[in-house]
């Protein structure tokens, strides 16, 4: 079979979509449809499935095996992601959230717990890390926890390792970048870089999908990081991802959403106290 031959008719598309939404909640936009089924013509071919039609079918049945779920998940989703992205985030979190948090604890010692869902190769969970150990630093007294979670395997799999090219750690300001990641002892791997252990062993990540009707994640999550992935959801899917997510944050704690994801998320029981910024009541 040559690569022309296993081209898709629209019915095709049409199921071909509806597959990756039930896989992911992605919805591809049309002119993706394309683009995403030629990244996936390959798999077809190398798990030996006659068109792309029988090789979702064979998936969605399970009988390609976890392993191939993964790649053709590597496949469909975007994982652009990078250290301090959108900033202000990171900012009223230091600024703003936490002390307003730890105010709020009762405890000698409060815990926080954030979560970076849809944490992608896991520089915004590292990111968060990094402003809890320096508001810690700074002088405020608590202990802290990080989760990231993502559906790409492969993705979890970079973030749990912690290894980044050198040049995807140059948005953390110099005084972090001395402090939190390490230089490479000599140029063997390239100029990769890896994020400090005391970082490292305080972030967890696994391998979890939105659209899932439960989350294992504890249920008083003080902020929830779910950034530049509700776009990819229609209305319904979102909403519900949404609540779910909502179930996890104890009373008084934060959801954040990406700068263009703010005006979609309309949810009772959630009070807006910046644009892309929400206070579980
Ligand atoms: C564009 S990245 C965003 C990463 C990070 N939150 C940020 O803002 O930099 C989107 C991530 O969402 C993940 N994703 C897509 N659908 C998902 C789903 N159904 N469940 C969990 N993660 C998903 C993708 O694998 C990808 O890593």
């Amino acid at each position: 079979m040559t690569l022309q031959q296993a081209a898709p008719s629209s019915d095709t598309n049409a199921r071909f979509r509806s597959v990756v939404h039930r896989m992911s909640g992605i919805i591809l936009p049309d002119g993706k449809v394309s683009m995403v089924e030629q990244r996936l013509r390959r798999r077809v071919l190398e798990t030996g499935q006659k068109g792309t039609d029988e090789y979702l079918q064979a998936l969605m049945a399970g009988r390609l095996g976890a392993a191939e779920m993964d790649k053709a998940i590597d496949l469909i989703t975007t994982n652009t992601t990078s250290f301090f992205r959108e900033n202000a985030h990171f900012e009223y979190l230091s600024e703003v959230l936490l002390p307003r948090l730890l105010a709020d604890s009762d405890l000698a010692t409060p815990r926080l717990k954030l979560w970076s869902a849809a944490c992608s190769e896991g520089a915004e969970a590292f990111t968060l890390a990094m402003v809890l150990a320096e508001a810690q630093r700074g002088g405020l007294s608590f202990d802290w926890a990080v989760l990231g979670t993502d559906i790409s395997r492969s993705m979890v799999e970079k973030a749990q390792a912690g290894i980044y090219a050198a040049d995807q750690v140059s948005t953390i300001n110099p005084g972090l970048h001395d402090r939190y990641i390490m230089v490479p002892i000599n140029n063997e791997d390239g100029g990769q870089v890896r994020i400090v252990p005391e970082l490292r062993h305080k972030v967890r990540f696994l391998q979890m999908n939105l659209i899932d009707p439960t989350y294992p994640v504890d249920h008083d999550i003080d902020v929830i990081f779910i950034r530049n992935v509700l776009i990819y959801f229609n209305a319904e899917d979102r909403a519900q991802v949404v609540r779910r997510l909502q179930s996890h944050l104890r009373p008084g704690g934060y959801l954040v959403v990406g700068h263009s994801e703010g005006m979609s998320v309309k949810s009772e029981g959630l009070e807006r106290v910046r644009p892309t910024i929400f206070r579980k009541i």
